[in-house]
């Protein structure tokens, strides 16, 4: 099997552990490096969390980079009353004996990513989080965000929002950074796809799923396990998404998305639509002369439906050492 060579970018995070876990585990792909970020939790958090999980996978040759605490312009808020208060579901994991790499994230970011383009196997980076790294990436170190293979971002949507009426959390939390990351795509003809809010709950873990994980009975599989039912019991429901990791997954399985092509810009003022992806789904082939926005030169790759079922077996598969 040809593997994607891929670095993550993460703010962990209950789904960003269960991301971690099928890149650092599946066959298909070749994890080279994960940079963290503010978001989900204070950075601190964010950090320990990260090493924590690539340590229950065996994944200690994975380097991962310390990023930005928080975004470029606003204040830090997180997700808290989503993730626990450690940011990963409060299961009272030991401190992990891994430590970051000497490398910040940009750094950490620009070595791989020229490296593996050197070696004639673009990267795949996969922000799974707010994109301040990845922001700071194009405008510290330009030549190698040119570099990237490709872009796939949790983030934003077309018709579906979750941290304000209009916007989702990643995009919400730092807007500038997603405005520059999509400018930067354009401009270095980077391709780029968005796996948002209108597939992001489609994946689905059940109750029965976590009992047959728990029977696996390794470290992974029971982390697992935990994950998904913490969200089971935060949100009283028996079907948690298995969230940022099915923007691993249709990496791995892109016939199970559909996606459509679209311009995308992102709303950077607004009184109620800050943060707001803006997909343009008008037919703009035609007569322009009227719209004195023009349309977006970020050509973005939307994800609008997915095989939820399929993409979920993707991962409980991986989880429990059933694809090797
Ligand atoms: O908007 C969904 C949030 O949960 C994002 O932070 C995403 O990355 C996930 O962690
Ligand atoms: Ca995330």
């Amino acid at each position: 099997m040809q593997r994607i060579p891929v670095v993550l970018d993460v703010d962990t995070g209950v789904d960003d552990a269960c991301a971690l876990l099928l890149a650092a585990l599946h066959p298909g792909l070749d994890l080279r490096a994960v940079t963290c970020v503010g978001g989900n939790a204070p950075l601190a958090d964010v950090v320990r969390n990260t090493l924590l999980v690539l340590e229950t996978a065996g994944r200690t040759d994975v380097p991962v980079g310390v990023g930005a605490s928080r975004p470029l312009l606003e204040q830090p808020v997180d997700a808290r009353h989503v993730h626990g208060s450690d940011g990963m579901a409060d299961l009272g994991m030991p401190a992990p004996t891994l430590e970051p790499d000497a490398r910040i994230a940009v750094d950490l970011l620009r070595d791989t990513v020229l490296a593996a383009a050197e070696a004639g196997e673009p990267v795949t980076l996969v922000p799974l989080a707010p994109m301040t790294n990845i922001a700071l990436l194009a405008r510290v170190h330009p030549e190698a965000f040119a570099r990237i293979g490709r872009i796939f971002f949790m983030g934003g949507g077309a018709n579906v929002s979750n941290a304000t009426a209009a916007a989702e959390f990643n995009v919400f939390h730092d807007p500038e950074a997603a405005a520059v990351v999509l400018d930067a795509c354009a401009a270095h003809e980077v391709p780029v796809a968005m796996y948002g809010l209108d597939v992001f709950y489609d994946p689905k873990v059940t109750d029965a799923d976590v009992e047959a994980l728990r029977a696996v009975d390794t470290p992974v599989a029971r982390l697992a396990a935990d994950l998904i039912s913490f969200h089971h019991r935060r949100f009283a429901n028996d079907g948690a998404t298995i969230g940022d990791a099915g923007a691993v997954a249709m990496l791995l399985s892109p016939g199970a998305v559909r996606t459509e092509r679209r311009p995308v810009r992102v709303e950077l003022s607004g009184t109620w639509t800050r943060g707001r992806t803006i997909v343009d789904t008008r037919d703009w082939s035609g007569d322009m002369a009227h719209d004195p926005h023009g349309v977006s030169p970020a050509m973005v790759e939307v994800a609008l439906e997915i095989d939820g079922p399929r993409i979920a077996r993707l991962w409980l598969d991986t989880v429990a050492g059933e694809v090797r």
